[in-house]
């Protein structure tokens, strides 16, 4: 017989409540380790032809969240209409998203005034919209990056806010404070005669504690003292949270103005005023200050430690690309893609120019790849500054070619890619852009090529259900068919043209990764360039791309410039083309109709 002592365990009530929870607690825990894990190392696919990091044969893909989709009828766009149109960006082949800023924000600058750094602003969705959106992005082998402004907080952000409490707070040296100058009137004046980009002084009186706070930007957009080693280590802290988050990248905010010269100097004053009314003043003790590539090679090393190929892209506007260099780092240690506005913002179709700028990208970048930019949040689209008003849809065909068949990387901001057009506000009380109330009328702001994404004919282009989107749709008739959904369905649409670049290049080694040679035919109407992949085979061969940049048709022999490159062929295989007239194309005559464009394969 078996012991009449038999053990049964009970437990009390509360020892089964303990461990009911703490079994859920190591469940939630093993589940947050797995999502935490499965963001920070995606399901980032790289192209079957290259081996070489992602970046360099990108796409990129600027969405400014407040235009795109709105799904919960605010009228503004939300994290949720971008996922509910991922399969859209997939079809169109981009590679990886910018997100404009979508951190908790006052909005002042519409999310260049950030107020926390690690959370997601309650308009645009939750953390949990932010995850669902980056792993179903990357389910499509699309990545996400985020935008990140390191050179000035909101002025509601709590490190400012603390900063501004006292001349003791500790936080008192995360901002720039100077005293100012008392007048003859015995009122403060500021400390110096800088500028802000956005108009009026750059220094803010603030009565709390009687000195003056520095703004590159808005008012509302104190500048950050990166001086000070612990606003670096916050912002790099920031950078790693999106780093684990599964973020592949970032595109850095205004970062020429990071450091200003510290002995406060009048700048040098410039004949003439701006559109603010203030005389123009020289802006070099204000940017581009050399300290800053310290802080770039600290970043790249923060995100070069993060698996899978994280990329820094940076805003910069040079004239030079000798300046343009500096910020890859002489070892290719600071930003892999900094923006080239050199060919996007110049506003004029010159082949020559043109010719010359391509020329300057191959040869004095030092070998880093090139990444043009045309159409970004802050310019009015290129549809207008490059379009002649009659030829509108071919020459934005030219500026995709070049962008997409060119040896760079390539980004687009969305609604390029349908032809979307500026609309800027027509009367001062519209406007939403600070910019544009104080620049009025002179300067307009930049609300008209921010307007919303363009999907459908319906009602407010299928943007939202509200009747009062934040900026309105302003579809008119000569643009009516200007939406994914038309244009989706026609084939000579722009639309079709951007998906059949992009697909090119996928298929096509010598477009993705081959280099370029520049031709300089008929210099000042036709851009002609051929791209050569290494390795030439029967089924990659060198692709002969033709621009006509003026409104004459013309007709050129390529077989000298061939035979001079040690290229044989006689004939060009249509690759792609804007007019059937135009294929295929014999060597010895290439004829192209008024901003015509061809992309063809040498053949013998
Ligand atoms: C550049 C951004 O692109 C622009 O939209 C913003 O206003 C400024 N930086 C300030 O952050
Ligand atoms: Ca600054």
């Amino acid at each position: 017989m078996k012991s009449s002592h038999t053990h049964t365990v009970t437990s009390t009530p509360s020892q089964t409540l303990l461990c009911v929870l703490f079994t859920v607690l190591l469940a939630l825990c093993f589940l947050g380790t797995s999502v935490a894990q499965t963001l920070a190392r995606p399901n980032w696919a790289g192209s079957g032809l290259t081996t070489e990091p992602w970046w360099k044969h990108a796409v990129f893909y600027e969405i400014y969240p407040r235009s795109f989709q709105d799904t919960n009828g605010d009228g503004i766009g939300d994290l949720a209409g971008i996922t509910q149109h991922l399969d859209y960006l997939q079809s169109l082949g981009i590679d990886a998203i910018w997100l404009t800023p979508i951190y908790p924000s006052p909005q002042v600058d519409f999310g260049y005034d950030v107020s926390d750094y690690t959370a997601i602003d309650p308009q645009y969705g939750t953390m949990d919209d932010f995850d669902h959106l980056v792993q179903e992005a990357s389910r499509r082998h699309i990545r996400i990056l985020m935008d990140m402004v390191l050179n000035h907080t909101s002025d509601q952000h709590p490190w400012f806010k603390e900063s501004a409490a006292s001349r003791t707070n500790p936080k008192r040296d995360w901002y720039i404070w100077r005293d100012g100058i008392t007048g003859p009137d015995g009122k403060p004046t500021p400390p110096n005669n800088w500028q802000s980009t956005f108009g009026h002084s750059a220094w803010q009186f603030d009565h709390r504690t009687d000195q003056f706070y520095y703004h590159y930007f808005y008012p509302q957009q104190p500048d950050l003292n990166w001086r000070n080693p612990a606003v670096k280590a916050a912002m790099f802290d920031a950078v790693r949270f999106w780093l684990n988050r599964g973020v592949a990248g970032f595109r850095l905010d205004a970062i020429t103005t990071l450091f200003e010269s510290q002995d406060l100097k009048d700048a040098p004053v410039l004949p003439g005023n701006n559109n603010f009314g203030d005389p123009n003043t020289d802006q070099s003790l204000q940017n581009n200050l050399p300290e800053v590539h310290d802080v770039m090679r600290g970043l790249r090393k923060v995100v070069d430690s993060a698996p899978g190929q994280r990329v820094l892209i940076g805003e910069i506007y040079t004239e030079k690309p000798q300046d343009l260099v500096k910020w890859y780092g002489a070892r290719h240690d600071e930003l892999q893609l900094p923006m080239d506005t050199q060919l996007g913002f110049i506003d004029k179709l010159d082949a020559a120019v043109f010719r010359a700028k391509l020329t300057d990208a191959q040869t004095l970048l030092a070998g880093n790849t090139p990444l043009f930019v045309f159409d970004n949040h802050d310019r009015p689209r290129s549809w207008d500054r490059y379009g002649d008003g009659v030829h509108n849809a071919a020459i934005a065909r030219i500026i995709a070619t070049i962008q997409l068949a060119s040896q760079s990387a390539g980004i687009l901001y969305y609604g390029q890619e349908l032809g979307m057009v500026t609309t800027p506000p027509t009367r001062k009380e519209d406007v939403k852009d600070p910019i544009g109330i104080v620049g009025w009328p002179l300067d307009k702001g930049r609300d008209g090529e921010r307007t919303p994404m363009q999907w459908s004919r319906t009602a407010n282009a299928g943007f939202t259900t509200s009747a009062t989107p934040w900026l309105p749709v302003r579809v008119t008739r000569a643009n009516a068919d200007v939406n994914v959904e038309s244009e989706q369905a026609d084939p000579h649409s722009l639309l079709n043209w951007y998906r059949q670049l992009i697909e090119l290049r996928r298929e096509h080694a010598s477009l993705l990764t081959g280099t370029q040679t520049m031709l300089d035919h008929d210099s000042q109407n036709v851009l002609v360039w051929v791209r050569r992949s290494k390795t030439v085979s029967r089924r990659n061969q060198p692709i002969v791309i033709v621009c006509n940049l003026s409104a004459q048709p013309v007709t050129l022999s390529l077989t000298q410039d061939m035979l001079r490159l040690g290229l044989r062929g006689t004939f060009l295989r249509t690759l792609l083309h804007a007019d059937e007239a135009m294929a295929p194309q014999d060597l010895n005559a290439v004829t192209l109709p008024p901003f015509g464009v061809y992309l063809g394969e040498l053949q013998r």
